[in-house]
């Protein structure tokens, strides 16, 4: 399953208009002296991205009974985050690669120096996005700010991407290998269900918020394992990136670690894990479940 088959394509993509609405207003600037930053920001956000973290934002939030608005900032936000973290992972210093989404990677587009700040600017608008004034409470928002420091700083993205390098040709155990997954992956993916619940106003004590935390980190995981197959047996053009890259920068990713095989079961493990912990939830989670089902079946 792909994710413009989720739900059904008609939902997916009145929730890409509120998206991509809300991305315009946050990336509109006055400044002509600063036209080139906000074009390159502009050129790491938009571009058919999979808009996978902000889709989840808006289907938790309505798995727990909250209006589509009330996850506009949490939408905008994740995405503004993950499109600095990948425009920072493509650096030469990082992964050195060349191409993203079917297009010159920003640091080819638009030089490093632009890329390295622009992707700076982008994550300080994602917290804007996370705290400016909405219809979500100004404790939630509060709180929400604080999810997201976590999910992205030491213990969350920044972290991970430190343990991506040095983990790198250092025949890491399973359980390393996965722990980084989680945080340089898994952390944003888990924070966009856990903060569009959250703008929900839903009480983050109840079982079923426990349930979504749960479904949340499996497909956190479950992602950047799809990650690291695809880049093994995917279309580089359908995928709109490298492939076959870990393995020449001697990374660590499932594939190394389990074998292709080992890593699909792992991946399918941890789908119906997924799918275990939405057992109390009616159809109102349906878009989240069929959400899990892209996580890993997806080809691009
Ligand atoms: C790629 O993320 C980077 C990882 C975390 C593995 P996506 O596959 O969600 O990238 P886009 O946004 O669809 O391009
Ligand atoms: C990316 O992992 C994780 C991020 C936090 C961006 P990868 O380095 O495997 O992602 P791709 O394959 O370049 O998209
Ligand atoms: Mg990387
Ligand atoms: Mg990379
Ligand atoms: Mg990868």
């Amino acid at each position: 399953m792909q994710i413009h088959e989720t739900v059904n394509s008609e939902r997916y993509l009145t929730l890409r208009a509120r998206l991509d609405n809300g991305l315009r207003k946050r990336l509109t600037h006055s400044s002509p002296s600063l036209e080139k930053l906000y074009n390159a920001m502009a050129y790491g956000v938009f571009e058919p991205g999979k808009c996978l973290r902000p889709i989840l934002a808006y289907s938790a939030c309505e798995a727990m009974g909250g209006p589509l608005d009330a996850a506009d900032g949490v939408a905008c936000a994740v995405e503004l985050m993950h499109a600095y973290s990948l425009i920072h992972d493509d650096l030469p210093a990082l992964d050195d690669a060349l191409v993203r989404r079917g297009k010159p990677a920003l640091h080819v587009a638009y030089g490093e120096s632009t890329a390295l700040i622009a992707g700076d600017a982008l994550q300080a608008l994602a917290f804007e996005s996370l705290a400016q004034p909405s219809t979500v409470s100004v404790g939630i928002r509060l709180q929400m700010v604080a999810v997201m420091a976590r999910a992205v700083g030491p213990a969350g993205l920044a972290g991970g991407q430190f343990l991506d390098i040095t983990l790198a040709g250092a025949r890491p155990t399973p359980e390393q290998i996965a722990e980084m997954q989680r945080l340089k992956t898994g952390a944003l993916i888990e924070a966009s269900v856990v903060m569009g619940a959250m703008a929900s106003g839903a009480n983050v004590e109840t079982s079923h918020f426990v349930a979504l935390r749960k479904y949340a980190e499996q497909i956190g995981r479950a992602f950047q394992v799809r990650d690291d197959i695809l880049d093994v047996v995917a279309d580089p053009v359908a995928l709109g990136k490298a492939v076959h890259a870990d393995q020449p920068a001697d990374k660590s990713t499932a594939v190394s670690s389990l074998g292709l095989e080992g890593a699909r079961h792992y991946a399918w493990q941890l789908l119906q894990g997924a799918l275990t912990a939405l057992e109390a939830f009616g159809p109102e989670a349906d878009a989240l479940r069929q959400l899990a089902h892209v996580v890993v079946e997806r080809d691009l």
